[in-house]
């Protein structure tokens, strides 16, 4: 019997097989969920979609359609398992680099959820962000115009560890509009913790330390219009 992930978010209920090779929703996804709206009628892509969480819950939101790309041929095959568990059928999914897969089109919401973990070596591909953890952020925020539609919108997380105040930079010379949504902080975690003499060096890595002395990085959920 296969194990599974359960969860109740904006009064939907959603069930994931559990595979620790692909990333199950953490506090950013589940932050992006709760500001998923006006969703109906609307055409969504979501990148590097991972368990396919976001998308199924886009779909059983309202949207029209919702396409979900990932680089992964295993989190998209888990992805697509878990939109047939969950009876959804207007999430196609596709394999590819970022926009690649979807070259020509575009959509009305653009959801993203992008690793981020700076690092020199690779951590689990699912999360490395590249030295800076700007590798996939950057590349997200360009390509985003291209593929939006007039007033379509870019919601992404973006953690202070990659840098806070340069996406928001990023997002407005590419012609965005953005706002905050929400924000967290969330203690280190084992493999943070690890690399923490890295990110101290690091120009556009921020993190700030709770009542009892832990580091903690901050987690903003951005909403950037096209106008
Ligand atoms: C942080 S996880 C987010 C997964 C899911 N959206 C969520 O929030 O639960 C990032 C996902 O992006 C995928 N990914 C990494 N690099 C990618 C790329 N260049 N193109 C498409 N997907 C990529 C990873 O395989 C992973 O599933």
């Amino acid at each position: 019997m296969r194990q599974l992930l359960e969860y109740d978010v904006r009064g939907v209920n959603i069930k994931l097989y559990k595979d620790l090779k692909v990333y199950p929703p953490s506090t950013a996804t589940l932050l992006i969920a709760e500001y998923l709206e006006n969703l109906e009628d609307r055409y969504i892509l979501d990148l590097g979609t991972g368990s396919g969480f976001l998308a199924i819950l886009a779909s059983k939101l309202g949207a029209r359609k919702v396409i979900a790309t990932d680089i992964s041929p295993r989190a998209l095959e888990r992805a697509r398992e878990n939109a047939r568990l969950n009876r959804v059928e207007n999430v196609e999914f596709r394999l590819g680099d970022l926009y690649d897969p979807v070259k020509g089109e575009s959509f009305d919401l653009i959801i993203c959820n992008p690793p981020m973990t700076p690092s020199k070596t690779p951590v689990p591909r699912y999360t490395w962000g590249g030295i800076d953890g700007r590798a996939i952020l950057d590349r997200v925020i360009k390509g985003a115009p291209k593929y939006l539609n007039k007033n379509g919108r870019l919601m992404i997380s973006v953690i202070s560890l990659a840098g806070i105040s340069e996406s928001a930079r990023l997002m407005e010379s590419v012609g965005l509009i953005p706002k905050v949504l929400d924000y967290c902080t969330h203690p280190f975690g084992k493999r943070l913790m690890k690399l923490i003499d890295y990110l101290k060096n690091l120009p556009n890595a921020d993190y700030v330390f709770d009542g009892v002395g832990r580091p903690c990085w901050r987690l903003v959920v951005f909403e950037a219009v096209k106008i």
